[in-house]
């Protein structure tokens, strides 16, 4: 037997995003810090996501294997992420009764509230703590219904590359999870410590996964889930709308995502290719911070939430030029990067890219 064996209790960890698979292999430590040991990102096969199901299963497997395989990641056991699109999370709210009544409560609320069929799909919910409704002492619920037939659907991805799989788990749970771990977004320069010292005591943040198809935006109070929505409008419409608006040829649309990449949201003044680029960007990021404006209304308003204070951006598209200030001018609050961030209980083993963290909250979200 091996003095030191580094293989053992490791992990696999897997999110399939709508253009990118995140296939990570962490170990949690005596101290509880999770290492992350390897990692590799490979591409989705196109169109393989539908309705939240992975449709063209052989092809993700293939690549799956692939990946494992190119970075020699070799644990038995896997975790896996499902896709955010087709889950549904609400906040219900109940009235106040005795501790030994709430679970009959919620499900009575639940069954009135939430229409979906019980047998098909797996509901679960949190309880998110006493709120006050038009003067009524309440208890606020934050609920999650997936199919089941989904949840199948990913564990049998797991079962074709002989995995052991250990957990299924919703976007929401992944990221929340994630934001558990202690994050430290380094000393504010005073003049922004003034700009947002309105809401200086308040743990209330949004994290805002920027995906390739999708936009998720998760409200997290004291590192618990209480708002989840996905907005059907992601980072690949800032590409599609770059190649309208220079009037590109049909097979250049991954020229289209270069200058993406490239321009971000500029704020050049003068026409030309990154102004052209640039404003195309925008358009399509004014019409996504529109969405999530309502999305934080309908928070504040209808689930009695508070105003958040910071926000956080993970995803592929958090990558942007520009796209911290963008936020930040939009929404009011400060705005950090992941990759920016000092994070206690995390560790990446040698030779890997920590750059790249900001792709891979949701899969080491998972395995916490
Ligand atoms: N520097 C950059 N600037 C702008 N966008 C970028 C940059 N780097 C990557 N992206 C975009 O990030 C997206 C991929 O991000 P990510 O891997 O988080 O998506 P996904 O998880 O596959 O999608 P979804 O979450 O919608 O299922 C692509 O659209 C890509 O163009
Ligand atoms: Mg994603």
């Amino acid at each position: 037997m091996a003095v030191v064996d580094f293989f053992s209790n490791s992990t696999i960890t897997i999110d399939i995003g709508f253009r990118y698979i995140k296939i990570v292999q962490v170990k949690k430590s005596r101290n509880s810090v999770l290492s992350v040991m390897n990692y590799g990102i490979g591409d989705t096969p196109k169109g393989c996501i539908k309705n939240g199901a992975i449709k063209d299963k052989d092809a993700v497997v293939s690549e799956i294997s692939r990946v494992l395989r190119e970075h020699n990641i070799n644990s038995k056991e896997a975790k896996i992420v499902m896709s955010g699109t087709n889950i549904i999370s609400r906040v219900i709210m109940i009235d106040k009764v005795p501790a030994s009544e709430v679970d009959k409560k919620v499900w009575e609320e639940i069954r009135a509230t939430v229409p979906v069929d019980m047998n098909a799909n797996r509901v679960d919910y949190k309880l998110l703590g006493d709120t006050i409704v038009d003067g009524q002492e309440k208890i606020k619920v934050f609920v999650t219904v997936v199919s089941k037939k989904i949840i199948d659907n990913y564990i049998s991805i797991l079962n074709d590359l002989n995995l052991k799989p250990i957990a299924v788990d919703i976007p929401s749970n992944s990221v929340s999870k994630f934001f558990k771990l202690n994050i430290d977004t380094g000393t504010e320069s005073t003049s922004r410590k003034l700009k947002y010292s309105k809401y200086k005591n308040n743990n209330t943040w949004i994290v805002f996964d920027l995906g390739s198809e999708t936009t998720i935006i998760n409200i997290l109070k004291d590192k618990t889930p209480e708002f989840n929505r996905v907005i059907l409008k992601g980072s690949s419409k800032v590409d599609l709308e770059i190649h309208k608006e220079l009037e590109m040829l049909p097979n250049e649309l991954a020229k289209a995502e270069l200058y993406k990449k490239m321009y971000g949201l500029s704020t050049i003044k003068t026409p030309c290719n990154e102004y052209s680029c640039a404003k195309a960007t925008m358009r399509v990021m004014d019409s996504i911070i529109k969405d999530i404006k309502m999305c934080i209304d309908f928070y504040l308003t209808r689930c009695n939430g508070e105003n958040p204070s910071k926000i956080f951006l993970i995803g592929g598209g958090s990558q942007m030029k520009g796209i911290e200030e963008y936020f930040e001018e939009n929404l009011g609050l400060p705005a950090y990067r992941i990759n920016v961030a000092k994070i206690d209980g995390l560790e990446f083993g040698p030779n890997l890219d920590v750059a790249r963290l900001n792709y891979l909250v949701n899969a080491l979200g998972v395995a916490l």
